[in-house]
């Protein structure tokens, strides 16, 4: 995730903006710069590559004589890795420079807008536009300067303002994003998080949407978006810095569950403009193309792959077109019956998985036209698809993945949508309810994790002895499973299976001895009762059986020792809510059995090796 730093004081800014930035490297990034003013002009040193590039090519900071500055390290969103795409960004006249976390969703049109008028960008960004609006609407104030160009943005944004004509002042303001001021005798800060500061200082103001802060060395100023000032109270910050880097929870797993629904929104909400149209930027494919696909494959490993199969259910029931979701390890090696009237959907949250790479690779030499959804912007399989949808989750860290997950599925939900529609597969009505409830699963999943958290505690502390554990459900309650049995045997190591809830007397049912912990995913609403027999064979066998439904379906209080409920939505859209408890629950019981959550045994973030 893209970090901001910024000084105003006594001190030399440019060593603290590195300091700064180097304290957000954990956070995950691919370039970084800083934008100071020297000798009354602006100055912006930027570079692609590790932070050691920029800092060498500034000698730490030490090259460069100023008293204010603002500093970003990027994570890639809106245009590749580049010196160009790196923040900070400029004004055409050179005097603005600012620096942005989160994502202006109608940049597109500002951006024609403003290259109607004659200005010339040098970089793919959303965030450049904000600089040559800045430019545009200059009033000789820098605050309400500021003020304006917020009335022009959509989206999500965390910003650093510098002006060359304002030489001891930065502005900053955020909405949807994180931003702090940090507050010392010797200067003043902003940043996104708190680890770029905690080395100066602990007392901060944490920043509400749309309060717009003006920074000087000896003061700092709160003002609404009209102007009027804001009293805040500062506080104190008490955690250690492994504590602030994980955003005061134990563990980044945890952090990334919770971040669920801003992810969420950030990957949904640029994709659905005012009218209701699904709009996906990095499609190419003509209706003519879409036409002649007669067969879809979604190819990847581990968790994408059970994404995957949701996937299945989806494209099949809106599209109807065939579809298979397929083990990438394994589609490789088996001459895959792909051609030209092949979609093959490629699904990475790194881009660099590597038998997912060599999937893509096969693929396209059958013919197939290849669609990755992908979470790191500019790897290799963004790079080698033909068409490439990110999703916003923002770096991913623990090696279990959540958010990734989650985006993963939705952007999937949302491509199901474009197709059918594009084909006139699905009705007016139907798309406009399965749009509405896709704009409603954030709030649903922040709903979720809000009323769960301490329950799924109590239970974990009940499970956490259990030695083997079985996953049932039916459809895409069964995909979930596939991904909700996976969650918790990586990180607890509780050996754990996921069945089709079908398949069990064909077999595994012989496995159910007293005690044995089942947990029943029954979201879909058309198989409740089949799946409630189910739930009834297993308990008659002294089975423990933990059941995840929707909030009308109490008759499962009867077969069930314990239960969870959830919202109801589409049933094609229930693995995006179902998910979520699942997640946490696996997450308390490794807590609870003392496991190294962000990193189990024997388990690596990216597998780039077969
Ligand atoms: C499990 C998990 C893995 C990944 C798999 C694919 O929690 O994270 O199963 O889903 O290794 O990784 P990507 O998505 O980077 O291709």
């Amino acid at each position: 995730m893209c970090g901001i730093v910024g000084y105003v004081g006594d001190k030399q800014s440019a060593p603290l903006l590195i300091e700064g930035l180097e304290k957000l490297a954990y956070r995950g990034y691919d370039s970084a710069g800083v934008a100071v003013i020297e000798n009354g002009k602006l100055r912006i040193d930027k570079a692609k590559g590790h932070l050691e590039v920029l800092s060498e090519r500034i000698d730490g900071g030490a090259a460069i004589q100023s008293n204010v500055g603002i500093g970003h390290t990027r994570w890639a969103t809106h245009g590749r890795p580049s010196d160009e795409n790196s923040h900070p960004h400029r004004s055409g006249s050179g005097r603005f420079a600012v620096v942005h976390n989160g994502i202006i969703e109608n940049y597109v049109q500002l951006k024609a807008e403003l290259i109607d008028k004659g200005v010339e960008f040098c970089s793919e960004t959303d965030t450049e536009v904000i600089a040559h609006l800045l430019e545009e609407l200059y009033d000789g104030e820098l605050l309400s300067t500021v003020a304006k160009v917020i009335g022009r943005l959509q989206g999500s944004y965390a910003l650093g303002i510098l002006c060359e004509e304002h030489p001891d002042e930065i502005v900053a303001i955020r909405s949807s994003s994180p931003l702090i001021v940090g507050l010392s005798d010797a200067g003043n800060f902003i940043a996104s998080d708190i680890p770029a500061i905690l080395s100066h200082t602990r007392k901060i103001y944490h920043l509400e949407n749309d309060e717009l802060v003006l920074l000087k060395g000896d003061g700092v100023s709160i003002y609404t978006l009209e102007l009027e000032p804001v009293l805040k109270k500062v506080e104190e910050v008490t955690w250690d810095v492994a504590a602030a880097e994980k955003g005061g929870y134990a563990h980044f797993m945890i952090k990334e569950i919770i971040e669920q629904p801003r992810a969420l929104q950030d990957t949904i909400s640029p994709r659905v403009d005012d009218n209701g149209e699904i709009v996906l930027d990095g499609i190419t494919l003509t209706a003519q193309q879409l036409k002649n696909i007669k067969k879809i494959y979604i190819v990847a490993c581990g968790s994408a792959y059970h994404v995957g199969v949701v996937g299945k259910y989806v494209l099949e029931k809106l599209t109807r077109i065939p579809t298979e979701a397929d083990l990438a390890s394994e589609f490789r090696y088996r001459s895959p019956l792909v051609d030209e009237s092949t979609l093959c959907i490629i699904i990475s949250q790194s881009g660099e998985t590597a038998d997912t790479l060599a999937a893509l690779r096969e693929a396209k030499e059958r013919g197939a036209r290849v669609l990755s959804i992908v979470n790191v912007v500019g790897s290799s399989i963004a790079n080698e698809s033909d068409d490439v949808l990110y999703t916003w989750a923002g770096p991913e860290i623990a090696v279990a993945t959540t958010k990734a997950y989650s985006t993963q599925l939705v952007m999937l939900d949302l491509i199901a949508l474009y197709i059918a529609k594009r084909l006139g597969r699905i009705t007016k009505e139907e798309m406009r309810g399965l749009l509405s409830s896709i704009i409603k699963l954030p709030g649903r999943v922040e709903a979720i994790i809000e009323s769960y958290d301490d329950r799924l505690r109590e239970l974990a502390e009940k499970f956490k002895d259990y030695e083997h554990a079985y996953f049932l459900g039916r459809n895409v309650d069964y995909a979930v499973a596939l991904e909700a049995s996976l969650k918790l045997k990586e990180i607890s190591y509780i050996h754990s299976e996921a069945y089709a809830a079908g398949e069990l007397k064909h077999g595994t049912i012989s496995l159910i001895e007293e005690n044995t912990l089942v947990v029943a995913l029954a979201g879909c609403h058309r198989l409740f009762a089949k799946t409630l027999s189910n739930i009834k064979e297993v308990k008659a066998r002294g089975a423990y059986v933990l059941a995840v439904t929707t909030e009308d379906n109490t008759a499962i209080e009867q077969e069930a020792d314990d239960v969870l409920y959830i919202p109801c939505t589409k049933e094609l859209l229930m693995p995006s809510l179902e998910v979520v408890p699942m997640q946490l629950l696996g997450y308390y019981i490794a807590l609870a059995r003392g496991c190294d959550i962000d990193k189990p045994r024997n388990l690596a973030k990216s597998v780039t090796v077969e």
